[in-house]
């Protein structure tokens, strides 16, 4: 391998132009309004959020469901999502998946109607979920949209994200538009709209030493992933990275950075052209593997389009997923197993089963280098990485290396941790509620036993907030912490 031509697993097109403009905001204390992304994602109300998942959250507070309420949600997908759910005060349901789009079954939808008060469809990989269907099985009830993925995929010439009452997008470090951080609710409801204006109040200005630490690290990060750094420094440092979850989002109360927000902006602005590179690109490789038998593409579905944001693969199995990614490497690209530690994470929030086909996806999904910037050449270079390392794999020849089992978490829920219950009772989401926390979060989840539990931060009006960054103050100007039952018509 030639360490100097490796293709890294995915591209962080945030270049020098965006590292300046958010450089130039780092004493900009006042949000950019987000309107003008109402260009490409429609008119639909829009408000900044630190991250994809709080988002989320903002607009599940929003809803005003009961306390403990079931929320759907496809156990394909980021885990982030299913967190905010629990940790907006409700009970994550998760429904199973369909292999060709890996996007939510309709029937599970239709099955689990009548116990569930909202559900979150997820448009994976770019993938459009089946929304005609989907809205039919939902039944009146909310649909909320992750369009993290999937900015501007179309499904019978209607957008991503204006099916459902809301959708939300991420603005984290590798994802379509890298600005480091940040995210955006999108709601198409005005009666919800107002509510999530209101619970964004909430929100305190992120510290400043995190806005100017935030800008180098996605340069950085940016940097190692140019093929020219990817293959010593890109390598070498995933791991490190992965351990210390570097720019990895977490569900806090700050504020989006306006750095974070001026970038995405003008990301979101140039995404546009680059989703056309993204698209030929993905077109091609797709012809080049279209012969290749047994293995699942990305293909699009009559009526649909794609913004093919990333390119996952589904080959026969574990063991043969490890060995194509094994001998894709030796051969200079690198591969991603994003989302595939779906199952495990859902476990730790009560998942116990029933969905075979998102279990048997998460052991054998693959995802391969599509990027927009790729030339021709590249793009041959891998199929033709994942064709023989395919080849050799199925042959026999290579001598199979049985990499372990991801572990099985024996714990149920890792995010509550053994506190007394009216210690669980006032950090589960500081809300005045008359249920018991055992009823609200355990339905599914059995014992608290093992479980690791984060207090909510100081100045937060309460939550479950992972530990991570520092601590946002309350400011005068923060709204006193109301009850939800309070909230409630
Ligand atoms: C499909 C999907 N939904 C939601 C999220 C959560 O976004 P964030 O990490 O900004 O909270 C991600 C992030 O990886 C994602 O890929």
């Amino acid at each position: 391998m030639n360490r100097l031509n490796v293709i890294p697993r995915f591209a962080i097109p945030y270049g020098f132009q965006d590292f300046w403009t958010c450089l130039r905001t780092l004493f900009d204390t006042h949000l950019p309004w987000p309107d003008a992304f109402d260009k490409i994602l429609g008119g639909g109300s829009k408000f900044w959020a630190s991250s994809g998942r709080q988002a989320l959250w903002l607009i599940l507070k929003g809803l005003q469901l009961s306390l403990g309420t079931r929320v759907a949600v496809p156990l394909c997908g980021d885990t982030g999502v299913a967190k905010a759910i629990f940790q907006a005060g409700y009970t994550p349901v998760f429904l199973d998946v369909e292999e060709e789009t890996l996007t939510v079954k309709p029937h599970a939808l239709a099955a689990a109607r009548r116990e569930i008060g909202a559900a979150v469809v997820v448009h994976l990989f770019g993938h459009v979920a089946r929304m005609d269907q989907l809205s039919d099985a939902a039944a009146g009830i909310p649909v909320i949209e992750d369009t993290v993925e999937a900015p501007l995929s179309f499904l019978d010439g209607r957008m991503a994200g204006t099916f459902g009452v809301a959708s939300f997008y991420s603005f984290a470090s590798s994802k379509c538009w890298p600005a480091g951080g940040g995210g955006l609710a999108v709601v198409n409801d005005p009666d919800l709209a107002a509510r999530v204006s209101e619970e964004t109040r909430s929100l305190v200005a992120p510290a400043w030493s995190r806005r100017l630490s935030n800008a180098f690290g996605q340069m950085a990060k940016a940097v190692t992933f140019r093929p020219v750094f990817y293959g010593t420094l890109g390598i070498a440092t995933r791991g490190w990275a992965e351990r210390h979850s570097f720019l990895e989002p977490v569900l806090d109360l700050n504020q989006i950075q306006p750095g974070q927000a001026a970038v995405a902006l003008c990301q979101g602005l140039r995404f546009v052209g680059r989703l056309e590179r993204l698209r030929a690109n993905s077109l091609y490789l797709l012809s080049l593997l279209s012969q290749v038998e047994d293995i699942i593409l990305p293909n699009e579905r009559p009526g649909a389009r794609y913004n093919f944001h990333l390119f996952p693969v589904l080959v026969r199995s574990f063991e043969e997923r490890a060995a194509v990614a094994r001998g894709m490497l030796r051969r200079g690209v690198d591969t991603s197993l994003i989302h595939c530690d779906a199952v495990q994470k859902a476990r730790e929030l009560g998942y116990r089963g029933g969905c075979p086909i998102a279990e048997s996806v998460a052991s054998r999904l693959l995802t391969l280098p599509n990027h927009a910037d790729l030339s021709t050449s590249q793009v041959e270079r891998v199929a033709g990485a994942f064709i023989e390392a395919l080849n050799v794999f199925r042959s026999g020849k290579v001598q199979r290396q049985w990499a372990p089992l991801p572990p099985v978490s024996q714990s149920r829920t890792s995010i509550v941790k053994s506190r007394s219950d009216s210690e669980v009772r006032r950090a589960l989401t500081g809300l005045r509620h008359e249920h018991p926390a055992e009823e609200l979060y355990m339905p599914l989840c059995g014992t608290t036993g093992d479980e690791s539990y984060s207090p909510p931060r100081e100045g937060c009006r309460g939550g479950l907030f992972e530990p991570a960054g520092p601590t946002p103050k309350a400011t005068p100007s923060t709204p006193p912490q109301r009850g939800f039952s309070q909230e409630r018509k």
